[in-house]
């Protein structure tokens, strides 16, 4: 076979080239600061960890380049939050909510917190690093609208209740900075709810038997009055 020959000489050269050719690659960047220019990374950033400091003071901080996401600029209102997971804990009447930073510079955020139509309640302001807090005072059995809002020295991000628009109407289920949910009724409320169901019924029995034999005494059954006469 006329290629065995040339295949064979391929190979041993190849194999004679690699090993060869490893040493010869940098192994340490100070020893040849041309040859590999470090690449930055992304930083360690995650916009929905609780306590996250910004991007910004990360590369400020740290020790190599990191790369930011985009944000828009400071002159504008922030964009949107995304809100997260909101867990009710109806024993206690509060709610637990997570959110997402928009991308943006954000001051602060506040939770807008409607019961039916009418003004919302408006949470205190958290600093820029809080992603997760907890909302009290809410009334077993009760249906509310929640909104994220993000601020900045340029203003507020957009709201749909604070535009004069139905808060309810804009809760969207994904992505969107509002949401609703529902608090179940206290299991205490429930155990009151059926010892007063079963308290009335049972009125209800006795007046009705009292009501029976109150007739049958009056009007009387020819059976009861042959019995006694
Ligand atoms: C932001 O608020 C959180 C929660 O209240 C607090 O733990 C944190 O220290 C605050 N961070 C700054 C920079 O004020």
């Amino acid at each position: 076979m006329p290629g065995s020959p040339w295949l064979l000489w391929l190979l041993a050269w190849i194999l004679a080239l690699v090993p060869g050719a490893q040493p010869a690659a940098p192994q340490d960047p100070e020893e040849d600061p041309e040859a590999t220019p470090e690449l930055p990374v992304p930083c360690d950033y995650d916009r929905c960890r609780h306590l996250q400091v910004p991007c910004e003071e990360l590369q400020r901080a740290g020790p190599a380049a990191c790369l930011c996401p985009g944000l828009s600029s400071p002159s504008q209102p922030p964009a949107a939050p995304r809100l997260g997971e909101v867990r009710v804990l109806a024993e206690k009447g509060c709610a637990k909510v997570h959110w997402c930073a928009p991308a943006s510079p954000v001051h602060h955020y506040q939770l807008l917190l409607w019961e039916a139509a009418g003004a919302p309640r408006r949470g205190p302001p958290l600093n820029n690093t809080v992603r997760r807090t907890e909302l009290g005072g809410l009334r077993p059995g009760g249906t509310y609208v929640l909104c994220v809002v993000a601020a900045n020295e340029a203003g507020e991000s957009p709201a749909p209740g604070l535009a004069g628009e139905d808060p309810d109407a804009a809760v969207s289920p994904t992505f969107g900075p509002c949401g609703r949910f529902s608090v179940p009724p206290r299991p205490g409320t429930l155990v009151h709810a059926a010892i007063g169901v079963g308290t009335t019924l049972a009125l209800l029995s006795c007046a009705t038997l009292v009501w029976h034999f109150h007739l049958r005494q009056h009007w009387g059954c020819p059976r009861h009055h042959q019995a006694t006469a």
